[in-house]
């Protein structure tokens, strides 16, 4: 299984963190090159590695870590996702309801991406919190998970246990995003799980 990161700003830089810190090798691309990722290789290790964008799409777990307008391009790069899983980690902070078309942003996602599986989490906590180790008070910081594909949906918590969350799985987009969407219930919440 390969995995990459698009973005790599304060979430994608997180993330990369949380790959380093679990073992796994990811990619990271950005709009400005590998060069422009020394930095973070060199800060978090051989796991993570600079990738060329081109690169990066070709991941069978590709995560965006994009401002939220940014993802149509992604998405158009290729005609045809493959049933690939996309990770969501975007939120839509100064995007109307309107420029949705009323629909759960994550739908609008899956559109830019023919054939893809999109798979919503890693959204909702702050950068600063998502680079944290996750291992809290003898817990687990809790992260959640959804979308419209259970079997994605599955694959996805597995990559959240592997990175030290604590997965919780809210179903489909029309659950999840309720809970998750603005003035959802679960917004803002930092959430220990112990067991
Ligand atoms: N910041 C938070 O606390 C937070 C928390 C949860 C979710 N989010 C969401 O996560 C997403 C990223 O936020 P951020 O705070 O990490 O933003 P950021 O620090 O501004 O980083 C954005 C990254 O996206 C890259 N990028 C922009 N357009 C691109 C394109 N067309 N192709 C490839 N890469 C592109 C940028 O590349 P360059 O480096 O080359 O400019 C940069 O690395 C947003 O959707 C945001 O709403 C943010």
């Amino acid at each position: 299984m390969t995995y990459s990161i698009i973005g790599s700003g304060k979430v994608g830089s997180a993330l990369a963190r949380q790959f380093a810190r679990s073992g796994i090798p990811v990619g990271v691309a950005n709009t400005r090159g590998s060069q422009s990722l020394t930095a973070l290789v060199n800060d978090l290790g051989e796991l993570i590695t600079a990738q060329s964008l081109a690169e990066a799409l070709g991941a069978d777990i590709v995560i965006l870590a994009i401002p939220f307008n940014a993802h149509r391009e992604i998405g158009q790069k290729l005609s045809d996702w493959d049933n690939r899983i996309v990770i969501d980690a975007m939120n839509t902070y100064g995007v109307s309801p309107e420029e949705l078309g009323d629909q759960a942003s994550t739908d609008v996602v899956a559109r830019a991406f023919v054939a893809a599986k999109v798979v919503k989490t890693f959204n909702q906590l702050p950068a600063a919190l998502l680079a944290k180790d996750p291992a809290q008070e003898g817990g687990r910081r809790v992260m959640f998970v959804w979308g419209r594909d259970q079997d994605a949906n599955t694959r996805v918590t597995k990559l959240v246990d592997q990175l030290g969350f604590a997965p919780l799985s809210l179903g489909t987009i029309e659950e999840g995003g309720k809970l998750l969407g603005l003035g959802g219930a679960l917004i803002l919440q930092n959430i220990i799980k112990y067991q």
